[in-house]
Order: C-alpha cells, then structure tokens, then sequence
C-alpha cells in the first residue's frame, strides 16, 4: 500500500510529457504513372510550433497541393513520418483520420466552395452538423464566426448574394468553427483582387494574434511575406527562407 502511494506521488512530480503538435520527417510522395514513379515530394522535413503563421512559397507544380493534402490528412505519404497535434498519422485508421480531418484542420480553398442553396449561417453551420452538435449552440457558434470575421450584417445571405471577399470570410468562418488546431490555406486570395486579397491578409493576421496556428500556401511572393515564417518549395524539395523573402 505505502509503496503504491509513493508510486503516484513520483509520477505526479515528473513534469507533464511535451506534445508534439507538428512534425514532418522526411517525407516523400510517389505517383505511379504507368510503370513509372514521379517523385513530387522529397525528403520533407518540417517542424511547426503551436500559434505560428507560416507560408510554404512556391511555383506551379513544385507540390504545394500534394504537401496540403497530406498535412490535411486528405492522402498519406509514400514513406516519412507525420505527427500532428500528438497523432503519429501514419498509425491511423480510416475512421480516425476522418476525425482529424473535421476536427483538427480546418480548410481554406482559392474558391470558396460554399454550397449555393444555403445562406452563410447554415454554410457555417454544416460542420457542427457533421460533428453532432446541437441546433441552437450551432447557430449561436456560427453566428459567432461570422461576426468575427466581420460578416454580423450578412448572416443570411446566399453566396450569389455576396462578394468574392465576404464568400472567401465565411469559408474562414466555416473552416474555424470547430475550432482546429490547425487553418489550412491553398491559395487563399487567389480568386480575390488586390484590396479584397489584402483585407483577407488583415484577418488571417488578426487569427494569428488571437493563438490560431495558420499555414498558409501560395506561389504568390507578396502574400506569402504576410506570414511570420516563409519556407520555400521548389521540385519538392523544401527549404526554410532565410532573410528576404524572394522568388527563387
Ligand atoms: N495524382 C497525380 N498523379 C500523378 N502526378 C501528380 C498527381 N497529382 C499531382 N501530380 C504531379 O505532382 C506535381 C506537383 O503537383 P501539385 O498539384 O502538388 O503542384 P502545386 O505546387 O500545387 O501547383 P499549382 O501551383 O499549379 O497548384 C506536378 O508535377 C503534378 O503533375
Ligand atoms: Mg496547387
């Protein structure tokens, strides 16, 4: 008995173990097109810290979408190790990366890609549905993103009814009310003109501040500057940038 009581109370002294909440080790991705192997990604290395704001810069077909989707968890790699948020991916199953596919990572596309029937509350809304969420504390959760995102006088408005901006702000909306660990941008602004592009910089960096972990993809130099971290890919292979933030 005495020594069982010692037991708990060493192992509660111990310090708590560190999570890992990102973490990408050499990874690879191979298609196979017919008898042979295109290698899109090599030897991916990548660590990222809770609460940062990173960019992943690079040109058509440098693997920027291949590299999403399998942070995403959308596709496994080849061969590499993933972690995120303290989950070794590759040790999942179908039914476990469906849950971190909805619940830790939440996506922004270039389009918006929001269901055209339904008014930006219930477009908000939907993945509360997917994730068994009441009617009323969903309504009041969606609402509470869109006011955030500055849409409070476009609740029920249909995508036809909005600008490519604010349709761009509810997909934001959508993508952070089940609150990941993780926003996942491809090409945010690219469908946006120059201004709208901006203000959705100005929100992404107001998310930031507020704790949100945002990793951010484009092949565009200007917005990939707005993050705090910028790594550069270029023929799959990926590089931290160093300095000034330049096409190379
Ligand atoms: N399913 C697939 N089968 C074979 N090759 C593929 C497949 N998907 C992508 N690729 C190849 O992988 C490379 C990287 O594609 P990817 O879509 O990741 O590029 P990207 O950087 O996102 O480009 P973009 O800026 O044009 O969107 C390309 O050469 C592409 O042809
Ligand atoms: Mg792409």
């Amino acid at each position: 008995m005495f020594k069982r009581k010692c037991l708990i109370q060493s192992a509660a002294a111990l310090p708590p173990q560190e999570e890992i909440f990102f973490q990408m080790r050499k990874i690879v991705k191979q298609y196979q097109l017919g008898d042979e192997a295109v290698t899109v990604l090599r030897d991916v290395d990548l660590t990222i810290q809770e609460g940062e704001y990173l960019s992943v810069l690079g040109p058509s077909g440098s693997g920027k979408s291949t590299l999403m989707n399998i942070i995403g968890c959308l596709d496994l790699p080849t061969s590499g190790e993933y972690i995120l948020h303290g989950n070794i991916v590759g040790e999942l199953d179908e039914k476990e990366l469906s849950r971190i596919r909805s619940r830790e990572v939440g996506f922004i596309f270039q389009n918006s890609q929001l269901l055209k029937r339904m008014d930006a509350m219930k477009n908000v809304e939907l993945p509360l549905i997917y994730a068994g969420v009441r009617p009323k504390e969903r309504a009041r959760r969606a609402e509470e993103m869109l006011v955030k995102v500055g849409l409070q006088d476009r609740l029920h408005h249909q995508p036809n009814q909005l600008s490519g901006g604010q349709q761009q702000r509810v997909a934001i909306a959508r993508a952070l009310v089940t609150n990941p660990s993780l926003l996942l941008a491809d090409e945010p602004t690219g469908a946006l003109d120059q201004t709208t592009g901006r203000q959705i910089m100005e929100l992404f960096h107001e998310l930031n501040e507020d704790g949100n972990t945002i990793i951010m993809i484009t092949h565009d130099v200007n917005i990939a500057r707005n993050a705090r971290r910028v790594v550069n890919i270029i023929d799959g292979v990926l590089t931290e940038a160093e300095g000034e933030v330049t096409f190379a």
